[in-house]
């Protein structure tokens, strides 16, 4: 896996935009407010006066966030005056590969993907480059090609990074001489953000590795040892309950589950409720705010989630997406106008063939004490009872 750059280098522009607070009005009561329906703004115009379409290719909708992402986005850009072709590839590079082809036919004027393998769509976007047809690498880092010109994602070694700063202060590891036990779960390998995840979080833990006051019982702490294909529940539970029969079953105490997100936090949890018999309750952490793993932070049974407001990440997308259909190339600047915050970054994210510039918006960390912040967004509401939160969006 590729070392990561610990510190977004200086080249950095931060804007005016809130993140999690509600302002503005906009579709969804959130941040980002979406262009009037009414009128066709002139960057949807495609040169034969027609309308310009836009390709937009989701990993699969098994994984609850990219339903709501292909929601939003859909929305916003038809909004904006765009026709929209969305494709969910069922987690199956080849049938990504097969339907980004059929979008590069449908001469769509944009292509915005979030991949499901970063480093098998070279070929593919060879052919989209051949067609003058401009890509954004949407959450995910396309890889091997110079196809993309822009990414727009979350700061996703800082989504790490909070999570272990998180575990850091729940066990007060500067202030205390006790010692805690914990484990890792990861992310999929072929997934480029997963292993800003992992370093993020493990990279914040280290000293206290190093120091002993962190013991990892099962020794695994490389993100190969821990990481999780496809981002399964299913594997994340079959190897937290391998870990607990090997590490645990003798009374060791587990204090902590650090996982990158809420797929992976599920299935990790499960195995705690059925396999774990410490008598404490772990901490657990996660990402994505999904709507199983904000019950069972209700509950208890996880700790917190990293939440990424997406509908924010669709709106800055759609603003970098206007930019390059009407002919302008997006720098720093354009941050100052983003409805939500981001960073503009050009050191970070390099794909191995150039450094994408990237447009990097701002996690938060959810705990049961602040759900309300996301009923704020207007992407959750409360259920009948006011105990559990639900999603707004229609798909999920
Ligand atoms: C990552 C994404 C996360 C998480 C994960 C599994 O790329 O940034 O939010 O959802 O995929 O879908």
């Amino acid at each position: 896996m590729k070392t990561i750059n610990k510190v977004i280098a200086g080249a950095v522009t931060l804007s005016m935009g809130l993140t999690l607070a509600a302002c503005g009005g906009g579709n969804s009561g959130g941040s980002s407010p979406a262009a009037p329906a009414a009128t066709q703004a002139p960057a949807a115009a495609s040169s034969d006066g027609g309308t310009k379409t836009v390709g937009i290719a989701m990993p699969t909708k098994s994984l609850e966030r990219w339903n709501r992402d292909g929601e939003y986005l859909k929305k916003q850009f038809e909004d904006a005056g765009y026709k929209v072709e969305l494709k969910y590839s069922d987690n199956d590079t080849n049938q990504q590969n097969n339907d980004i082809q059929g979008m590069i036919a449908d001469k769509v004027d944009l292509l915005l993907i979030a991949a499901i393998d970063g480093s098998t769509l070279s070929q593919t976007l060879g052919d989209a480059k051949s067609a003058n047809i401009p890509v954004i690498a949407y959450d995910r880092l396309i890889m091997d090609t110079d196809a993309v010109s822009y990414y727009v994602s979350f700061d996703n070694y800082t989504v790490g990074k909070l999570q272990g700063e998180f575990v850091r202060d729940q066990l007060g590891l500067d202030s205390t001489d006790k010692t805690f036990n914990i484990e890792f779960t990861a992310g999929d390998p072929a997934d480029n953000n997963a292993g800003y995840f992992f370093n993020g979080a493990f990279d914040t833990l280290k000293p206290y590795i190093d120091s002993g006051k962190l013991v990892i019982p099962s020794g695994k702490s490389t993100f190969e040892q821990v990481a999780t294909p496809s981002w399964s529940t299913d594997t994340a539970l079959e190897n937290m309950q391998n870990t607990l029969a090997s590490y645990y079953s003798d009374g060791t105490i587990l204090d902590v589950a650090l996982c990158s997100n809420d797929s992976t936090a599920l299935g990790v949890a499960q195995a705690i409720t059925s396999d774990y018999n410490g008598g404490n309750a772990p901490i657990v952490t996660g990402q994505d705010g999904d709507i199983a793993n904000l019950r069972n932070i209700v509950d208890g049974i996880q700790t917190m989630t990293v939440y990424k407001n997406v509908n924010d990440e669709a709106a800055v997308t759609l603003e970098v997406s206007k930019a390059i259909l009407s002919g302008q190339t997006p720098d720093a600047s354009l941050t100052d106008s983003l409805p939500a915050k981001a960073a503009f970054d050009t050191e970070s994210y390099n794909n191995n063939v150039k450094v994408v510039p990237s447009y990097l918006l701002v996690p938060d960390v959810i705990t049961k004490d602040n759900l309300q912040k996301l009923v704020d967004t207007g992407l959750y509401q409360w259920d009948a009872d006011k105990k559990y939160l639900e999603s707004t969006a229609a798909t999920t």
